[in-house]
């Protein structure tokens, strides 16, 4: 069965490595972490934002996950990323996902904590993980669309008191990463994360993993970041190598000759990501 990411990442915390966590799409990017995993025998999260549970289904994509962790017999959690849609949030809860990332930072902070008490109460009860964010990362993740301007780094001292009032079990502070591909390298607050992970033992998410030099990925994890989301990459990765296939081969029409190679190139990459992490070895 699918298990919650809270124990996961906490082992992770104390032991200083991090878990991928890769947004897929579709059954082939799903079963292409999951070979990475089982090849490396780490713990792996999957996710999906709110727009593939829309695209899919969440019974669905809860299902291949759960023939995933069943098959593999690997520590595997399926996580909803970025959603601000409580209605949607329960029905993924009910189908299956162990857990949930409930993001009301572009709220202000007591919004923020009254949103995210109320996913609290239910997932509690249903043994599945929180995740929330303070600060505001920048870049464009599915609907949510933050301005490099509008982008906030996360208030050391508000995630101690945001974490003790709502007890949530991940917090994903901004700390300079963005989604999508950077424009150069990314500006990350190395002093915040430190700072935050010597106030809270919460394992800390990264967000915007894509793009984010190998040196500082390490230097982050190594600093209390247990988690890592990883989308743009996996994305790029997956739609380059069919772009690959039709430019031989325009009139390509059998889908296994593009999405073989495709499911290929996601595992490579998630591979890579998950020696990043540190992850390799762990499940
Ligand atoms: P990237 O698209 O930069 O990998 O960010 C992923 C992410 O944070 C998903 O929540
Ligand atoms: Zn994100
Ligand atoms: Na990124």
């Amino acid at each position: 069965p699918l298990i919650s990411s809270t124990q996961m990442l906490q082992t992770a915390r104390k032991n200083k490595y991090a878990v991928a966590a890769f947004n897929v799409h579709t059954l082939e990017m799903l079963q292409a972490v999951v070979e990475a995993a089982e090849e490396t025998q780490s713990p792996l999260i999957i996710q999906s934002t709110v727009g593939t549970v829309k695209h899919l289904g969440p019974d669905y994509i809860a299902a291949a996950a759960t023939v995933a962790a069943n098959r593999t017999g690997l520590p595997i959690a399926l996580h909803l990323d970025h959603c601000t849609d409580f209605p949607l949030l329960v029905q993924c809860i009910r189908a299956g996902y162990t857990s949930v990332m409930i993001d009301a930072s572009m709220h202000p902070y007591e919004e923020n904590v009254a949103r995210t008490s109320k996913v609290m109460e239910i997932a509690a009860a249903a043994g599945v993980n929180v995740e929330a964010e303070l600060g505001k990362v920048g870049g464009v993740e599915d609907d949510i669309v933050v301005d490099e301007r509008d982008a906030l780094l996360a208030d050391p001292q508000e995630c101690l008191q945001f974490v003790e009032r709502t007890g949530v079990n991940t917090l994903a502070p901004a700390i300079g990463t963005a989604h999508g591909i950077y424009k150069g390298d990314p500006n990350i607050d190395f002093a915040r994360i430190g700072e935050i992970a010597s106030l809270i033992g919460t394992p800390l998410v990264l967000h915007g993993g894509s793009g984010i030099p190998a040196d500082q990925v390490k230097r982050a994890v190594s600093l209390g970041m247990a988690k890592m989301n990883i989308a743009t990459e996996l994305r790029i990765a997956f739609s380059d190598a069919i772009k690959d296939v039709f430019a031989l081969n325009p009139e390509e029409n059998d889908p296994r000759k593009y999405m073989v190679p495709a499911k290929e190139a996601v595992k490579r990459l998630a591979i890579e990501k998950m020696q990043l992490c540190g992850c390799i070895g762990k499940a």
